[in-house]
Formats: structure tokens, sequence, C-alpha cells
């Protein structure tokens, strides 16, 4: 059931059915998630079954600020300080060494906690809410299917899980992607996910230079968790230069149906079945449309969809880009 995440008696009723052991839908600013008491480790178990999510596969504990981590940190660095006073609340989760026993299925009984403080004023709202019942943190991934397109609105959400599940409306996701994530507990700083904040700022606020998990040597084991292929749609999807998307459009002539094409260059088909959608010129926007598109055009039926390639090394596109070379994989 979706409940007006705006109204003061939506927030006290969300937080009671997490306080009850309950699943909610959670808006954040970057997109939906699945949350439950983060301490509450059988609430949490049941994110991934519903999911549908491998149990090695640690979630993000969603806090109300920077002496939320306490709670679950066993420490946080001088530089974790710093990425927080500059970005919290917002799109950036922070993995810190784990307090021993503490938010044991969130983590996956893995060594570290992602924590992350959302700047939505719903989620802020709800986790106020929470703190008055006992409830340090909420235990969210997204609010997908595993490997699926994640959640950017409540409908959404109630479209992957059903109306048994209650979600609180807190509109359009502003950001569109999830967060950018920062591994601060094993050896060398790390950018594990690119988000909306580029590596250029996160490195500005930290002061030191930031290696992707690809070139850092500093990790020995891949981080849990992340996977080449995500976020994939049902129509396959492939990323494609101007040239080519004209070159196979015309090729495909008026055959070109069960297609969907989102570009920034404008194109036609000699097919009226083709789906022709715009990219938007600016990152911002087109990360806030992207998984929404995604979504229409599986909803479409297409069987095909082909997406011109973001602009590469313009950090602003490196987020939106990292999603849909992961699409484009699975
Ligand atoms: O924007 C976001 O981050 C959204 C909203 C709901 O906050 N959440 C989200 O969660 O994207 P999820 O589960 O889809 O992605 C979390 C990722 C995991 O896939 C994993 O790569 C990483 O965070 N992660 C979480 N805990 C970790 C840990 N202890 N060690 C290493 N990686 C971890
Ligand atoms: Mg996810």
């Amino acid at each position: 059931m979706i409940l007006e995440g705006s109204k003061a008696d939506a927030i006290e009723r969300a937080a009671q059915a997490l306080a009850d052991g309950e699943l909610l839908g959670l808006p954040t600013e970057t997109v939906y998630g699945l949350a439950a008491n983060a301490d509450n480790d059988a609430a949490v178990r049941a994110i991934f079954a519903a999911k549908g999510r491998p149990n090695d596969h640690p979630l993000i504990v969603h806090v109300a600020g920077a002496a939320g981590t306490a709670d679950f940190a066993a420490e946080v660095p001088t530089l974790a300080h710093r990425l927080i006073d500059a970005f919290w609340p917002g799109p950036l989760t922070l993995i810190l060494p784990r307090r021993a026993g503490v938010a044991e299925a969130a983590a996956a009984g893995h060594p570290g906690i992602a924590v992350r403080s959302p700047a939505h004023p719903v989620a802020q709202a709800l986790l106020a809410a929470c703190a008055a019942r006992g409830i340090h943190g909420l235990a969210a991934p997204s609010a997908n299917r595993f490997g699926r397109i994640s959640p950017t609105t409540a409908a959404h959400v109630a479209g992957e899980f059903g109306n048994a599940l209650l979600v609180l409306d807190g509109g359009a996701c502003a950001v569109g992607i999830e967060s950018a994530i920062v591994d601060l507990s094993r050896g060398a700083p790390t950018l594990l996910r690119p988000g909306q904040l580029s590596r250029a700022e996160i490195e500005a606020a930290a002061g030191c230079r930031l290696p992707s998990k690809d070139e850092s040597s500093a990790s020995p084991t891949p981080a849990p968790g992340t996977l080449a292929a995500h976020y994939a749609p049902r129509a396959k999807l492939r990323l494609m230069a101007p040239h080519e998307l004209r070159a196979a459009l015309q090729l495909l002539g008026d055959q070109a149906r069960q297609l969907a094409v989102w570009s920034r260059t404008p194109l036609r088909s000699a097919s009226h079945a083709t789906v022709l959608r715009r990219m938007p010129d600016d990152a911002a926007t087109a990360a806030r449309q992207l998984f929404a598109v995604l979504r229409d055009f599986d909803n479409a039926g297409v069987k095909l969809i082909w997406v011109e390639t973001p602009p590469t090394g313009d950090p602003a596109w490196e987020g939106i880009r990292d999603r849909l070379e992961r699409a484009a994989a699975g």
C-alpha cells in the first residue's frame, strides 16, 4: 500500500511497521530502498528473501546523520569525517570498519559496514520517528528484485513487490542513480561505485586520490556485491555511437520494430513502431530519467534497447556510464 510520505501519520505508521519487524518502501534522493530495522536480523533477512538477493551481498545502513555512524562503525577515520562534513546528508555511502556484533545480517557477515545519511526529507522524518522507537538505522538496498532496474518512484516499488508492501511516497527521486560508495575499511580509500558526486568532487573533499576498484591494488579480494552485470532491463541493451545508431536504423528500415532508442543525437526511423526518446544533454537530468526510461522501454514490450554511449571523459557522466555498461552486460 502506498502512503503519502509528506503526512505525519503516514510517517508514524511506517516507523511502527519497522519497529514491528516489517519491511518498508523508503524514498531517498537517489533511488527507493527496501528498508528494515538494521538491528533486527530476522527483518533484514526478509529483505534478502524478498529481493532474491544472494545473502553474501551486504546492505547499506541509513542513519540520520554523522552521530549515527557511532552505532554501527568501530571507528570513524579522519577521512570519513571530511567526507561526511562535505556530503551528508546526501548521495554518498561510506564503508567503515564494523562495530563487533552489530548489524550482522545487514553486513552479510563482512567486517565492514556501509552507512549513508539520506537527504530526502521523508527519509529524515522517518529516521526521527524510528529513533523515538529505539531504532538506530535502516538497512536498505534498492527496492528492486535482484539484478533488475532500481526504482525511482513509489509506483515502481509497488510494481516490484506488490501492494502488500507498505511504501512511503516521496515523489520521483531527484538524483535517480544510486549513491557513490567509498570504501574506507580496507586499506587505501577506494571508489567502489560512482554516483552523482564525481570522483573529482569526492577527491577534493577527501584531500587525496581515490582509485576505482579496478585500479586499486590495496584490496586483494573484490568488494562484496559489486557485479559486472546489474540494473538490467528485460530487453537486450546495447551502447552505440551516433554513427552506429544511424547506420543500424537505416539498415533495419521499416523493419525496426520492438526496438527502443535513447539518444542525445536526434534520429529518425523509417518504422513508426520504433520507440525513439531523447536523452537529455545534461548529466543530472539524464540520471534522473535513466531508470524510468529503461522501465518504460520494457513496458513497451521492446526486445532491443539501443542507447547512445554517454560522453567519455566527462566526470559528470561517470555514474550513468557505469549503470549503462552494467545494464548492457546483463
Ligand atoms: O543510493 C543508494 O545507495 C541506495 C539507496 C536506497 O540508499 N541503496 C543501494 O543499495 O543502492 P544496494 O544494496 O542496491 O547497493 C549497495 C552496495 C552493494 O551492492 C555493495 O556493493 C555495497 O553497497 N556494500 C554494502 N555494504 C558493503 C560492505 N560491508 N562492504 C563492501 N561493499 C558493501
Ligand atoms: Mg541495487
